[in-house]
């Protein structure tokens, strides 16, 4: 844990945006007092709210007890003997009503003539066919999926298809090595792959099926792997255990009635990272996460049946899951779904796409404006952006300076914007203002959600006062919830519930302002946020002393102006082997076949020892501040084993140069 300085606020910003008149008119929130009204009795009495709004999912069968729970267990139950399917709230619901020739999945591809629509009737009716493909694979209910795919729109289809018939999706981010598939195929016991000869990134083609054959090469239970062909990359099939999708989906029915789940049976796994090496798989069930997705769909980005949505994260994190794939398509929504990264082929990329397809939610993350933002007004100002009329952020806090442009360059100094705190296991948003309803503070998150209890703790447990930092916690289960870590629930009841029995560690820091609302001010463990990114600290130093030259590292953040935070790395080189700048490179590049490109460290410092209490506890604090060259407040280094190690990174990482 860090100290408390690192959670203390040094931001004072003071300007205020209410939201216009003509905007919460319309809006579904329509004022503050509506939000503070409804939302002091969705505290009050939760389960009446849940109840109420639970009637916006379709249900088999209703459910006998909204909500229960064991703090001391940690056992979460929602919608108890609640039946419905995911994919039949997702598709069929919709294809049975007025919207079945609504678009419902709007598809750019990387190069700009790839783009593929599908009505909401046309989905459905692909979703089947993979569905009828998983099953004559022997996918059965409660089965675990690992799709490993590009931005395409095989992946939205494979998930719902898994949600169709039970199966239980891990969805591996494209950009992750084969070391780290391996380790989630491992984990999760997978049966089968889903996969794709390669992707496209910026222009080069990626390896994705060649990543795939080396993490099967080890220990696994998968039968079979299904390829998507995207690029026409040269692959190699195994005999009797690969095939080809679209040969697979050329005899598939289009007919397959869902599966009748559980209110409480998983929907599906996503891996994440946290302060231990090893990822954690976070499960999400069915009733309980589809109706939260659904809620704060609608109401946060105030989404009406007119509009055409566009988040611009990858599926392969919870922002996809819960706001490409499954908020808008319970919704009935238009859901745009791109394929290729901002700056290519010129970085008016986004600009183009919200032109193109008159875009009027436009939902992204703080390093993807901060990025652009540096490639100045032109971009965007060239092209008609005057269909927007709300903005979303999320990943990390977003810098003022960077929502004043959000504001005034991308949203015209006219759209709300919503920066939307949460986390992959909390399934959705949390922390948001509602864009009707609430004053927006460019950096800040605002109020919580309907049903959201926060608290700002300090060590001792007791409430914070204004303006004081401390640890956000929530102090009740919501619907979204994640229920475990997959088959370690007692790592889930450690991580999450330990540190202030009976409620849930968010890890991170917050505080509270005089007007109540509340600004996130960065994790207080070792989880770093590269460009949005999750990235534990453990996870990239056991990559690191993986290395045959490593005896030991220590992974702190650094500033980055474009990606946030970046890692800096502090290696111990074993005895003898001399310290080179060519290995520095070595050890980036070990890093990134370990974990993947997104965790290589953009600086090393080779250190002959590295600070650490008597008892031999690395001291993460002091080397924060040396990484951030902040060395002048070095704090207290007399509990230290040998202070004068501490001497020695100073002065070289004085010296350091990339
Ligand atoms: O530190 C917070 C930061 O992202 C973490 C969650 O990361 P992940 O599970 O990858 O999910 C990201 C997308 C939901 C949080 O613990 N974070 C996310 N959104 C914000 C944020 N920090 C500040 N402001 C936000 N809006």
């Amino acid at each position: 844990m860090s100290d408390a300085k690192t959670i203390e606020s040094v931001m004072d910003e003071r300007r205020r945006f209410p939201p216009s008149k003509e905007f919460s008119e319309s809006a579904h929130i329509k004022s503050k007092e509506t939000y503070e009204e409804m939302y002091r009795g969705s505290i009050r009495d939760p389960v009446a709210f849940w109840e109420k709004w639970a009637k916006e999912i379709d249900w088999y069968t209703p459910w006998t007890k909204t909500f229960d729970w064991d703090p001391k267990e940690v056992r979460i139950e929602w919608f108890r003997g609640g039946k419905l399917n995911a994919s039949h709230n997702c598709l069929d619901r919709h294809a049975r009503s007025w919207r079945k020739n609504k678009a419902a999945l709007i598809w750019q591809g990387e190069p700009e003539n790839d783009v593929r629509t599908f009505t909401y009737q046309q989905l459905l009716a692909e979703v089947c066919k993979f569905a009828n493909v998983l099953k004559s694979k022997g996918v059965k209910k409660g089965d675990r999926v690992a799709i490993y795919l590009p931005m395409i729109p095989e992946l939205p289809i494979a998930m719902l298809a898994c949600a169709r018939i039970g199966a239980i999706h891990s969805i591996v981010f494209g950009g992750f090595s084969s070391e780290s598939l391996k380790d989630r195929i491992a984990d999760s016991g997978c049966k089968i792959l889903i996969t794709a000869d390669g992707s496209y990134r910026g222009g080069k083609l990626v390896a994705l099926k060649a990543n795939g054959d080396i993490a099967l090469a080890k220990e696994h239970y998968v039968e079979n792997v299904v390829v998507v062909k995207r690029t026409g990359i040269p692959v190699e099939m195994k005999e009797g255990r690969d095939t080809w999708w679209h040969d697979e989906m050329e005899t598939a029915s289009t007919v397959c009635e869902p599966e009748v789940m559980d209110a409480e049976d998983p929907l599906f796994i996503l891996y994440t990272s946290g302060s231990t090496g090893k990822p954690k798989g976070v499960l999400h069930t069915t009733g309980g996460y589809m109706l939260y997705v659904l809620l704060t769909f609608k109401w946060i980005f105030d989404y009406r049946d007119e509009d055409t949505f566009w988040c611009t994260a990858d599926i392969g994190w919870i922002t996809g899951h819960s706001y490409i794939v499954y908020g808008p398509l319970a919704a009935g929504a238009t859901t745009v779904m791109f394929e290729g990264i901002p700056t290519y082929p010129q970085v008016d990329r986004y600009w183009r796409i919200v032109e193109k397809f008159k875009v009027n939610i436009f939902y992204t993350a703080p390093t993807a404006i901060r990025a652009l933002m540096r490639e100045g007004e032109k971009w965007p100002g060239s092209r008609d952006l005057s269909s927007i009329r709300l903005l979303g952020s999320v990943g990390e806090a977003i810098n003022p300076e960077a929502w004043m442009w959000y504001y005034n360059v991308i949203g015209g100094g006219k759209c709300p914007i919503v920066d939307t705190w949460w986390q992959t296991e909390t399934g959705g948003i949390l922390i948001t203002p509602l864009p009707g309803a609430t004053v927006l503070k460019p950096g800040c998150a605002t109020v919580p959600f309907f049903g959201i209890d926060p608290g700002i703790l300090r060590e001792d447990a007791t409430e914070a006062d204004i303006n004081e930092g401390g640890y956000l916690v929530i102090k009740k289960p919501w619907p979204g919830i994640m229920r475990t870590v997959y088959g370690q629930h007692e790592r889930f009841k450690d991580i999450y519930w330990t540190r202030f029995p009976g409620v849930y560690l968010t890890g991170d820091g917050a505080r509270r302002d005089e007007d109540g609302d509340i600004w996130i001010v960065g994790r207080v463990d070792d989880v770093i946020k590269v460009s949005g990114h999750r990235i534990g600290a453990a996870e990239v130093e056991s990559a690191l002393v993986s290395h045959k030259d490593v005896a030991e590292a220590a992974v702190v953040p650094m500033p980055h102006p474009i990606k946030g935070e970046a890692i800096f790395a502090f290696v111990t080189l074993k005895a003898g082997v001399p310290e080179r700048e060519e290995l520095k490179k070595e050890l980036i590049q070990h890093v990134r076949q370990q974990v993947g490109p997104i965790a290589a460290p953009e600086m090393i410092q080779f250190a002959n020892a590295l600070p650490k209490t008597r008892s031999g506890k690395i001291m993460r604090r002091i080397l924060r501040r040396i990484a951030t060259g902040n060395v002048e407040e070095l704090g207290d280094t007399t509990t230290l084993a040998d202070p004068s190690v501490v001497d020695k990174l100073v002065s070289s990482r004085k010296e350091l140069v990339k």
